[in-house]
């Protein structure tokens, strides 16, 4: 069964394994390990069995919340973690205020703009090289504040 809940900091070593194992650009332990305390994070890890299975980090500032970084264990994808972890994240910001969340995206990134797409975001611009290797992203956003 998974089971989400707030991230603490005996996760990252777990954390670490997950983004080297999905990033070509992982950060590096002691940038997950400042985004575990940034001020306004809302950070959430999701498990099964007690085993770590994929973490989004965020932060909100007054109605805006901006997802940072999320991602799933290879082994687990397409089991509904990153949609769990994206609903109670989002159920959370609302419940603090959020009005609308934001993110960025690799344009050719098309597994996580089909998840944020299901969860009602849209593309609302493109940020040329945005990334270390000169790719663009998509910069997409949703309304929170409301439920669907
Ligand atoms: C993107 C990511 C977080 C999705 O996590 P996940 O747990 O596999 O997602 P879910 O099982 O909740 O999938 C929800 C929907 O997203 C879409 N999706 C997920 N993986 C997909 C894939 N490989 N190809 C196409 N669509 C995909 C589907 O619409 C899926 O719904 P469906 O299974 O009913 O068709 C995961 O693939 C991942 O960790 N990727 C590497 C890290 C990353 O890219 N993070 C996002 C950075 S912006």
């Amino acid at each position: 069964m998974f089971e989400i809940r707030e991230m603490e900091p005996g996760d990252l070593d777990g954390i670490c394994r997950i983004e080297c194992a999905s990033f070509s650009t992982p950060w590096a332990k002691v940038m997950l390990a400042a985004a575990m305390r940034f001020s306004g994070s809302l950070n959430f890890v999701c498990e099964r069995d007690g085993i770590l299975a994929g973490y989004v980090f965020s932060r909100l500032t007054g109605t805006e919340l901006h997802i940072i970084n999320t991602a799933v264990e290879p082994s687990m994808r397409r089991q509904g973690v990153g949609t769990r972890l994206l609903r109670f994240l989002t159920d959370k910001a609302r419940d603090k205020g959020a009005l609308w969340a934001y993110l960025e995206v690799r344009k050719n990134n098309l597994a996580a703009i089909r998840l944020y797409q299901k969860h009602g975001f849209g593309i609302v611009d493109t940020i040329p090289g945005y990334y270390e290797d000169g790719s663009d992203a998509y910069l997409m956003a949703a309304a929170v504040g409301k439920r669907d």
